[in-house]
């Protein structure tokens, strides 16, 4: 198992680890990081590779200089590895939607998390974080993603996951392989909302997508969203019952 890094836009670097036996074609898993006064973290990884992810932005930023750990949602591979990370790191905060921190952060991590609230900024000193809620979007109800305004780029989680260990920017679509994985593993959270929940993240205008599990995208981001939004739309309505 490999570790790279990448920066995939001005300060926001992409440690990805693809795993094997996951897909025919490997599955990645990647963290990303923010380079800035005070150096943020989006998903910790799984506490498995704790070792090689934490080596990793060690090579970037010292560990100890890390003031954020954040993640979209409560899963092992966004946050396993979290109180790893706020045991090594004394400075860093966990930094989650009100609901994640009410329902489970509150109990799971080793210090007090801080709670945000639907759109709240948080002004790293040279990149700046806004917090958005997307709740059971692409799962769990604590469901989030991060807008880093500086870079127009969306951390958008596990929303657009595909497989294979493709390059760390892509420009070509992403839309087609993520329609492929979601009928391969049905990870998403299938309700009314999640077209239009997705839909509305195009309203931030990104230049990049940071993908969690598949290459980053570098394109027309805005057209992404709104294709992958009507293909949930699609598949919600090929699964209403027959009027
Ligand atoms: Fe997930
Ligand atoms: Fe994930």
């Amino acid at each position: 198992m490999k570790t790279r890094t990448d920066e995939i836009a001005d300060g926001i670097f992409r440690i990805s680890t693809c795993i094997s036996g996951i897909a025919p074609d490997g599955f990645t898993f990647n963290q990303f990081l923010i380079k800035a006064d005070e150096p943020l973290l989006f998903h910790t990884g799984l506490r498995a590779i704790f070792p090689l992810v934490s080596e990793a932005v060690a090579r970037v930023v010292p560990i100890e200089r890390l003031r954020w750990i954040t993640f979209g949602h409560v899963e092992a591979d966004e946050c396993g590895s979290m109180n790893q990370w706020l045991d090594a790191a004394p400075r860093a905060e966990v930094a989650h939607g009100a609901i994640g921190v009410m329902v489970s952060l509150n109990d799971l991590a080793h210090r007090p998390p801080r709670a945000l609230q639907d759109g709240e900024v948080i002004d790293l000193g040279g990149k700046r974080v806004r917090h958005i809620d997307t709740p059971h979007v692409p799962h769990a109800w604590e469901a989030r993603v991060l807008f880093e305004e500086t870079t127009r780029t969306l951390l958008c989680g596990d929303l657009f996951t595909h497989t294979g260990d493709g390059p760390a920017i892509t420009t070509q679509d992403i839309v087609e392989p993520a329609k492929k994985t979601e009928e391969l593993f049905h990870g998403s959270c299938l309700t009314p909302t999640t077209g239009t929940t997705i839909r509305k993240l195009a309203d931030l205008s990104p230049k990049a997508l940071a993908l969690m599990h598949g290459s980053s995208f570098n394109g027309d981001a805005v057209r992404a969203i709104q294709d992958l939004a009507d293909l949930y739309d699609g598949w919600f309505r090929d699964a209403l019952p027959m009027q």
